[in-house]
């Protein structure tokens, strides 16, 4: 992968999955995975047919287990640093289908130290404040407030703090380093900050005073941190976490470009809050596009599927397989034209999106019933 970057903190240039699953050491999803995973859940999710997540680890352990009685929790987490993009709500969209489909509990980490750490002009106000507005979008996907228990490092500190000790305790600096290419400069709130990530991973087993399996859906520049918990939390007399791996949504201005959708660019990214008129000017203006030049060469010719943004997005956002491969069909053959395309993802965010908002504004009372309350878990 030539110039490509996948770290927990910087992803850029043209990313190879495939090279990714053999650099990073997960398994791809393979057919007879799905097919157990479809015993249980009737159909498969969009994302999982089509390869959107597409890798994981120790996968078919849980399921080993989940047939045999032994239920697994769900622990995935946002680190609140800036609005909610159209990007971030990918694995958290799959992760309520698999609540759901399982009928499990959910343990939601919002790090809000982990920018204040990585991020010099990050203030712990931004990142409180972040962590509200994020959790909004969090809680207007529809996650069930009985089976979801948000983490809140600093607010969860009595909890989660003697517990990353443990895990810190285990992790080397030298580990840390070959992991996520720390330095002599970089401050040591951050090298410790990864014990504070895996502790969700374990935490319900701690709480609920029995061991339990823990699934992490997560998009792929996560997996260092779940790799170097997987070595720890096993010494800690806990299951080994597994996980499970997303692809990224690309940004507005194509693949090459930029790998995923930056929250710092405006203009690469479509916020959770944006209105039908910047969503439709976003995507006319910026959306890089895999049409020909003109109207001619385009009927002639047909468009680029392959890094077509707003075909991209269709392959994350269009749930009916049938309508996606008409849509397809109609762009690859030169039927269907640029601005057709854009206005079937316009119409198709704007509409996903105003129901989003609805239920955001609505959230604003219930995350009290979402925090992690230890009380309620220990009974
Ligand atoms: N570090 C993640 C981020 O930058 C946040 C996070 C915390 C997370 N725990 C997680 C993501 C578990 C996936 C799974 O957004």
């Amino acid at each position: 992968m030539e110039n490509a970057v996948v770290t927990p903190w910087v992803v850029k240039g043209n990313i190879d999955y495939d090279a990714l699953i053999k650099e990073f050491g997960v398994s791809k999803i393979d057919h007879k995975t799905l097919e157990r995973i479809q015993k249980h859940t009737g159909e498969l999710h969009p994302f999982l047919k089509r390869g959107i997540f597409f890798a994981h680890r120790d996968l078919n352990w849980i399921l080993d287990e989940y047939e045999k009685g032994n239920k697994f929790f769900l622990y995935t987490g946002r680190s609140p640093s800036g609005n909610t993009h159209i990007g971030h709500i990918v694995p958290w969209i799959f992760t309520k289908w698999l609540q759901d489909k399982f009928d499990v509990e959910l343990y939601f980490q919002f790090p809000d130290d982990e920018k204040f750490l990585f991020k010099p002009e990050m203030t712990l106000e931004d990142t409180k404040k972040y962590t509200h507005e994020n959790m909004l979008d969090v809680i207007a996907l529809g996650f069930n407030p009985k089976k979801t228990h948000f983490i809140v490092n600093t607010v969860h500190a009595n909890l989660m703090y003697p517990q990353a000790l443990r895990v810190a305790k285990k992790i080397t600096f030298s580990t840390a380093k070959a992991s996520f290419g720390f330095t002599n400069e970089t401050n040591i709130g951050a090298i410790f900050y990864t014990s504070m990530q895996a502790v969700p991973a374990f935490l319900p087993s701690v709480l609920k005073k029995k061991n339990i399996p823990c699934l992490i859906p997560h998009a792929i520049d996560q997996d260092p941190h779940f790799r170097v918990s997987r070595d720890v939390i096993p010494k800690l007399g806990y299951y080994k976490p597994a996980s499970i791996q997303c692809r990224f949504l690309p940004g507005l201005a194509g693949m090459s470009s930029d790998g995923k959708m930056s929250a710092s660019d405006a203009r690469t990214a479509i916020y959770t809050t944006d209105d039908a008129k910047t969503i439709k000017n976003k995507i006319n203006k910026y959306a890089f596009s895999g049409g020909q030049p003109t109207v001619e060469e385009h009927r002639k010719l047909g468009g680029n599927v392959d890094i077509d943004v707003p075909y991209q997005w269709l392959t994350f956002f269009e749930e009916d397989d049938n309508r996606l491969k008409q849509i397809h069909d109609d762009y690859k053959s030169g039927k269907m034209l640029t601005g057709e395309i854009k206005a079937i993802l316009i119409e198709k965010l704007t509409k996903f999106l105003e129901g989003h908002q609805k239920r955001r504004e609505k959230a604003r009372d219930e995350i009290n019933d979402f925090l992690l309350d230890e009380k309620k878990l220990a009974k």
